[in-house]
């Protein structure tokens, strides 16, 4: 009779259409042990590397929908459990929607939208650059990062090396789905490109070691875009973090995108950080650039402005670096780094890339009030 009852209650039950998972209550269980109930990466449960801050919207493997899907189903080596067999698919689906929740707002580029744009938010991209133009050596893996008015920079991934700026359209990507295949294609006019070679490691240690630069996070904030990275010496030993901000520079007659960096230190001690400014570009003729040691304390400017034959543009690099100083050293005579002292803040860069229409004395003014905010 029990027996009988219970097959009725089962059969009854099956009949009703099956509750949708509660994403957030599935979220409390299995995974607020290591994130956080507010997914601040804050959980009782301690491992190492720490868990990630999914409030931060700052992941390494995307943070669309897709891309969070497939980190619970596979979990990430070795510290985060996959959840392949915990959680079914509906279930799965659920957590996601609660930790989009979580993150920031972020706009999410659908399969549809193959000719992308940016809009009033940054967009970042991953994929593979196209091995062609003026760029001679291995481009590899790279990322591709929209701001807002119309500037795009390119960077290679593995070592999150800068290797130009472009500016028009965005980018026309095709390899959705397949991992590799079709190079991403950028729309834009190159507006300055690292050519030739590859561009030198920006980051030494004070013997004039190249740290190998290890991406850990992308993100959007609005209309910024963040690049975490960490600056690894030839032992592994990560010596410093890097935050990168790129955002939209408008100051008229300027136009173009600032690299705002910040470099700091882990308090390994090992570590001097150093940033060989960007280079002059061809026909390019440098304006400014000093170098003010103070005693705990270094700052150098330097300005480059660059005009294409047949162009009526200005072309400005310009770089800001300041940081505690090692001693009251000089840069480094002949390399030109620069010594920065160990410790926790190591130092602030601000790398201005645009355009003038108006050339000279305003563009001029626009430079220095930008490098001075
Ligand atoms: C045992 C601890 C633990 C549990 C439980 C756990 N995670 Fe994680 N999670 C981690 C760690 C650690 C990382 C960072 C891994 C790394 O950096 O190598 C991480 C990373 C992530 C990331 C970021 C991936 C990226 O691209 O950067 C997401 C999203 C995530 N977890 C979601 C979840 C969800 C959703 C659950 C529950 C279904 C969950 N995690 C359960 C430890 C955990």
């Amino acid at each position: 009779m029990r027996i009988a009852l219970l097959v009725l209650a089962g059969s009854l039950a099956a009949q009703e259409p099956a509750p949708a998972p509660d994403g957030k209550a599935l979220y409390l269980a299995h995974c607020a042990t290591c994130h956080g109930n507010e997914g601040r990466g804050d959980g009782p449960t301690r491992v190492d590397p720490r868990p990630r801050d999914l409030s931060s919207g700052l992941f390494v493997f995307g943070n669309t929908r897709d891309a969070i899907h497939k980190t619970i189903l596979g979990g990430i080596q070795p510290a985060m459990p996959a959840f392949e067999s915990v959680l079914g698919e509906a279930m799965r689906q659920a957590v996601v929607d609660h930790v989009l929740t979580l993150m920031p707002e972020t706009i999410e580029a659908s399969e549809a939208q193959s000719r992308m744009a940016v809009g009033s938010h940054a967009v970042v991209v991953r994929g593979h650059l196209p091995a062609t133009r003026e760029q001679r050596f291995a481009l590899g893996h790279g990322l591709v990062i929209g701001v807002p008015g119309g500037f795009t920079a390119e960077y290679r991934s593995d070592d999150v090396r800068y290797l130009g700026t472009y500016a028009g359209g965005f980018l026309d990507r095709t390899d959705w789905r397949g991992r590799g295949g079709t190079p991403l294609r950028l729309l834009g006019q190159p507006l300055h490109l690292e050519s030739g070679r590859l561009p030198a490691a920006p980051f030494r240690t004070g013997q004039n070691v190249p740290l190998a630069a290890r991406l850990t996070a992308t993100a959007v904030r609005g209309p910024a875009a963040v690049l975490e990275y960490e600056l690894r010496s030839e032992n592994g030993a990560t010596e410093a973090r890097v935050q990168e901000t790129l955002r939209a520079l408008d100051r008229p007659p300027l136009r173009g995108l600032v690299r705002e960096v910040r470099i700091t230190g882990t308090g390994g001690g090992g570590f001097a950080g150093l940033f060989l400014p960007p280079g002059t570009p061809q026909g390019g003729k440098v304006l400014e650039e000093r170098t003010v040691p103070e005693r705990e304390s270094l700052r150098h400017w330097r300005v480059v402005a660059q005009r294409h034959a047949g162009q009526d543009q200005d072309l400005w690099l310009a770089v800001r670096i300041e940081g505690a100083a090692r001693g009251a050293a000089d840069a480094f005579p002949g390399t030109g780094l620069l010594p920065f002292a160990t410790g926790s803040d190591l130092a602030r860069i601000r790398i201005l890339i645009a355009t003038s229409g108006d050339a000279g004395v305003a563009a001029r003014a626009a430079v220095a009030e930008e490098l001075e905010r």
